[in-house]
C-alpha cells in the first residue's frame, strides 16, 4: 500500500500517448494506479522544467511519452522531447542522481498494450530506487530559469555532491558558454549593451570599465558575438554545471577609460584608441582624442561615427559613471 502513494507523473501527448493510455483503460489493460497522466498538446511542448519540477514536488519518477518516431502531429516534437529528457538525464547524473528517475518513450494511439507495458516497467524500476531528498521548500523562485537552477542546486546540496559536480560540458540549446580572446577584446562594452539577460555586464568607475560574465544567465543567443567589433567572442551552446550552479560572475576583461581632450567626457578605452588610431591618422590625427560630441563640432557629422569602435556604448553617461 505504501508504494501506491509514491506518485509517478507522465506527460503524454494528446494525439498518441494519451490516446493509447485511454484505450488501455477502456480495453481493460492495466498500468500502475500511482501513475498520474498530464495531457499535453505534443510531447515537444513538455518543458524540461516540468520534469524536474515533478521530482522536486515529490513525484518518485517522471516520464514523457509522445507519438512514434516520424509520426508527431506537429513535426518533430517527439524528437525534442526525447532530447530534453536525455539532457535532463545527463544533468541528474552529473549531480549524482540516478537518471532512471526519468524516461521518455513513444507510442501510437493504437498501441495501448505497449503503453501499458512501458509504463508498468518504468514504474517498477523507479519504485525500486531510493527516495530522493525532499527539496520542496528550497525551490522558491518564480523565474523559470532560476527555478531550474534552484532545483539542481538543492539536490546537489542535499546529496553533498556540489563539490564533485561533473565538469564535462553538456550541449543544449538555450544555454551558452562564451570564450573571449583577451588579445582582441578592447572592453568597448558593446556585448554588455546588447545582452538581454545580463549574462555580460560592464561595471564602470570614473577610470575603468570591467567586463563580467555570468554563465548561469547566458542563453547562448549570440547577440554578444554579433555586437563585438573585434570578433573576440565565441559562444558554445552548452551548460557547464559548476559555474552554472555557483552562479559565478567572473571578470573577463577590463581597460582604462580615456577622456576627451576638449570637454573631458570619457568616451573610449585605451585599447579602443589603440585599435583605431590608424583610421583617424588618415583624416586628422587629433580627432581621435575627441569624444563624438566634440568630434562633430570639429570635423562635421560625417566623421562622428567614423570607426565601428566608437559607438554610443563607449560614451558613458554621467549616471553610469559612479
Ligand atoms: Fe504526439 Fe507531437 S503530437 S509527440
Amino acid at each position: 500500500m505504501k508504494k501506491e502513494k509514491e506518485r509517478i507523473i507522465g506527460f503524454c501527448c494528446n494525439e498518441c500517448a494519451y490516446a493509447a493510455a485511454d484505450l488501455a483503460g477502456q480495453s481493460g489493460m492495466k498500468y500502475p494506479i500511482n501513475t498520474r497522466i498530464i495531457r499535453t498538446p505534443c510531447s515537444g511542448s513538455t518543458d524540461p522544467l516540468w520534469v524536474l519540477e515533478g521530482l522536486a514536488q515529490g513525484a518518485k519518477g517522471v516520464f514523457v511519452s509522445g507519438c512514434l518516431p516520424d509520426q508527431c502531429h506537429y513535426g518533430d516534437g517527439n524528437v525534442h522531447a526525447e532530447e530534453s529528457v536525455n539532457f535532463l538525464k545527463k544533468l541528474l547524473k552529473a549531480i549524482g542522481i540516478n537518471p532512471k528517475y526519468i524516461t521518455s518513450y513513444f507510442n501510437s494511439a493504437g498501441m495501448p498494450e505497449a503503453f501499458s507495458n512501458s509504463t508498468t516497467d518504468f514504474v517498477k524500476d523507479v519504485l525500486s530506487l531510493p527516495k530522493l531528498p525532499d527539496i520542496k521548500d528550497k525551490v522558491k523562485s518564480e523565474d523559470k530559469r532560476e527555478r531550474f537552477l534552484e532545483i539542481l542546486l538543492a539536490y546537489a546540496t542535499a546529496l553533498g555532491t556540489i563539490e564533485k559536480v561533473n565538469e564535462k560540458p553538456i550541449p543544449r540549446e538555450g544555454f551558452g558558454m562564451i570564450t573571449v580572446d583577451e588579445d582582441k577584446c578592447v572592453s568597448c562594452g558593446s556585448c554588455a549593451l546588447l545582452c538581454e539577460t545580463d549574462a555580460i555586464t560592464a561595471k564602470e568607475t570614473k577610470k575603468h570599465r570591467k567586463m563580467y560574465y555570468a554563465h548561469h544567465l547566458c542563453t547562448g543567443c549570440e547577440a554578444c558575438v554579433r555586437a563585438c567589433p573585434t570578433e573576440a567572442i565565441t559562444v558554445k551552446k552548452e551548460i557547464h554545471l559548476k559555474p552554472f550552479l555557483a552562479k559565478e560572475n567572473n571578470q573577463f576583461a577590463g581597460n582604462q577609460f580615456v577622456a576627451c581632450s576638449k570637454c573631458g567626457a570619457i568616451y573610449a578605452t585605451v585599447d579602443i584608441l589603440e585599435e583605431i588610431k590608424d583610421e583617424f591618422e588618415l583624416i586628422d590625427s587629433k580627432i581621435v582624442s575627441l569624444c563624438p560630441v566634440c568630434r562633430r563640432e570639429q570635423v562635421g557629422v560625417d566623421y562622428v561615427n567614423l570607426s565601428k569602435y566608437l559607438i554610443s556604448a563607449n560614451l558613458a553617461t554621467e549616471e553610469e559613471v559612479k
